[in-house]
């Protein structure tokens, strides 16, 4: 790894998820903040950082005794499976954490009993009656405002139990004005500024002392007070310390706790918004950097619950569409800081728009003319070519940019602006044309410079994603011809990271196209001849009007603009194209049967008209979600409709 930064200007980060529940398995909500964590982390490597990310398992506390009982084990039979089922959900999906925390483990209990000790000896823990309404679920009292307008849990929609008892309390309220200030002056703490605001408005009235601990007698799962073993402590209280017991216990303390940032949902926003910083300030732990807090992710724009049944699992999903792509998916369609809503379609559509079409297109297309033109070999950089220079100043512009935009946690943003600069490297490819290039023996060096210029882009775009997909990246690596060394920052910002004259090694499609079709299941009609989607003309001698027809009839006709954003050959039809058109802000996947016709490279970039509201058929397994108008010429060559003056796609045709 080539880092010129000396150890001192070295960045420094350390990132945790919430510590999980171990009362069921994981779902997308935990698979997405610990891939995101995945993922923020592995930019900050690539960028040279000295990482450490830490997950992990909450598992102390009433719910997870109940759990055990009705699985009939043992509460730590009962947590070391569920907190094994956790770990190899992490492993499969690819996550690179560097510590897995689970709160039964000697090194955590042993902190949390220091940290109690430390805020109880300096008079911080009080022991007190109190009385209030608890959700069992959330292990935690609400105040009636806080309950939905029923007095249900806003989590969970049941009716909380009123509940009194004789606890020890944290007194939290102390710290109220010391925190109301911190968060004044550090706009920054808890972002985006909507949860800052949202625990700024907590902070307005007493929030009252935290009840920490709960009789033994009743729960005795959990870690007993040091000074009072009748009681075992608040499972928030616990769990909350895991963040800094994961680090003081492996004596990274020093090294790692100046720089954590929290990452969790908006779920839990009061435990980490008002009762951890309160409990870091009487344990004079310093606070943490950040407190970086995400949206829901909805399930077809209902909540995930157990008992709606919409529980989405991660690792089917990761099965069946692939890993990579299923965590490219989570962090291209949420925007972090909003609610996102999950629909199997939009995953499918998805991947087959950017990753199907986008950047498998231009790496099949690039080795594919290398294979044909140059032996697949890397050639050099020719003579200039029309739009290669702007091609590289977009590129190398990315770095710097995907690198703020990650410190920003605009996720989403940053992988956009990558494809797109996949997208304008496609566009290239259509507008200097190779495959005219190919045929004029004078024009050898600008097509060695627009093979180059692709090569290139998808180098860097391999590295610029590898955060994203790094198994995806390292396999396209592996068919540019590269070694299987990991990337840096730096190998992003320069623009002649091939050796010359390395052999690639073409190989199958990264991303295969997804049958959508399959998922929707409603429409199977398999094409009884493959170019029943042509628009056939005949010639003009004997023209036979069809019946006629009103203005209305004819308006029902959606015609609009479209622009060939992909195109390959169907692998399964030798007449069939596969078109990806871009239509206003929707993406179509078209077969079309005018492959004797058309080069795949010579569409992309092209403008089509296209039926947009055509019913959507299945031609020889790939599912066409429109067509795209042509006529036929006398010698029987298809000719594709377009416009002698420009038109945005999606403006309709009429
Ligand atoms: N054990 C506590 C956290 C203690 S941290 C000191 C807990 N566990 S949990 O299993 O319920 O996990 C909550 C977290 O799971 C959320 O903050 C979020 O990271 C993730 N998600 C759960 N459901 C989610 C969605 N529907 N959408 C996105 N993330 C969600 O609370």
């Amino acid at each position: 790894m080539s880092d010129d930064r000396s150890a001192t200007d070295r960045g420094v980060l350390y990132a945790t998820t919430p510590i999980f529940y171990v009362n069921a398995e994981p779902h997308i909500g935990h698979a997405y903040t610990t891939i995101l964590v995945d993922v923020a982390t592995r930019y900050r490597r690539l960028a040279g950082d000295d990482v450490y990310f830490l997950t992990g398992t909450d598992e102390h506390g009433e719910n997870i005794q109940k759990a055990a009982d009705a699985a009939g084990t043992s509460p730590q039979e009962y947590t070391d499976r569920v907190a094994g089922a956790f770990r190899a959900a992490w492993d499969r999906l690819g996550i690179g954490y560097d510590a897995f925390i689970r709160t039964t483990e000697e090194r955590h209990k042993k902190v949390v009993r220091e940290v109690l000790q430390r805020v109880y000896d300096q008079g911080d823990i009080v022991y007190g009656e109190y009385g209030g309404l608890y959700c069992v679920r959330c292990e935690r009292y609400y105040t009636e405002k806080e309950l939905t307008e029923d007095g249900l849990c806003p989590q969970h929609e049941i009716a909380p139990e009123y509940r009194s008892e004789a606890n020890y309390f944290f007194r939290m309220e102390k710290y109220r004005p010391w925190l109301r200030e911190r968060l004044e002056t550090n706009p920054d703490l808890i972002r985006p500024a909507g949860y800052r605001s949202e625990v700024l408005s907590m902070l307005k009235e007493p929030i009252g002392d935290l009840s920490i601990s709960r009789p033994r007698s009743r729960v005795p799962w959990g870690i007993p007070l040091p000074w009072d073993e009748d009681h075992v402590t608040y499972v928030w209280f616990d769990a909350l310390i895991n963040y800094y017991s994961a680090v003081a216990s492996e004596g990274l303390e020093d090294r790692y706790w100046p720089h954590v940032e929290h990452f969790i949902a908006k779920d839990i926003v009061k435990p980490h918004g008002v009762f951890w910083p309160t409990m870091l300030k009487a344990a004079g732990i310093p606070l943490f950097q950040h407190l970086n807090v995400h949206g829901y992710w909805l399930v077809e724009d209902r909540k995930m619950s157990k008992s709606l049944g919409n529980v989405v699992r991660p690792l089917e999903l990761a099965e069946r569409y692939g890993n990579d792509a299923f965590r490219y998916f989570l962090l291209r369609d949420m925007t972090f800081g909003l609610d996102a809503s999950f629909h199997e379609v939009g995953l499918v559509d998805r991947v087959n728009a950017d990753l199907a079409n986008d950047l498998g297109n231009l790496l099949n297309r690039t080795l594919g003319m290398l294979g044909k033109y140059r032996d697949g070999r890397v050639p050099p950089f020719g003579p200039d070519v029309a739009g290669a220079g702007a091609l590289r100043d977009r590129f190398l512009d990315l770095p710097d940019r995907v690198v703020e935009q990650v410190a920003r946690l605009q996720f989403d943003r940053a992988v956009a602006g990558t494809m797109d600069a996949v997208r304008a490297a496609n566009k290239f490819v259509s507008e200097s044309e190779p495959w005219s290039l190919a045929k004029d023996p004078e024009a050898a060096g600008r097509l060695d410079t627009v093979l180059r210029t692709c090569l290139e882009a998808l180098r860097c775009a391999s590295v610029l994603l590898d955060p994203v997909m790094p198994a995806k990246m390292a396999e396209l690596r592996h068919q540019l011809g590269m070694p299987g060394t990991a990337p840096t920052l730096d190998d992003a910002k320069r623009w002649d990271g091939l050796a010359e004259g390395s052999a690639t090694r073409k190989g199958d499609p990264l991303f295969p196209r997804i049958d959508r079709a399959a998922l929707e299941a409603a429409i199977e009609v398999e094409a009884p001849a493959e170019s029943e989607d042509e628009a056939g003309g005949a010639a003009p001698v004997a023209f036979e009007p069809k019946p006629e027809i009103d203005i209305e009839t004819f308006a029902a006709c959606d015609l609009r603009v479209g622009t060939v954003t992909a195109c390959e050959a169907h692998p399964k039809a030798d007449r069939l194209l596969v078109l990806t058109v871009q239509v206003g802000t929707e993406t179509r996947t078209i077969v079309s049967g005018i492959r004797a016709h058309y080069d795949p490279e010579e569409l992309v970039g092209r403008t089509v008209v296209v039926v947009a509201n055509l019913k959507p058929v299945k031609l020889r397994g790939i599912e066409s979600q429109g067509m795209v108008l042509s006529a036929e010429g006398p010698d029987g060559r298809l000719s594709l409709l377009s416009l002698d003056r420009a038109a945005p796609p999606g403006s309709e045709v009429r």
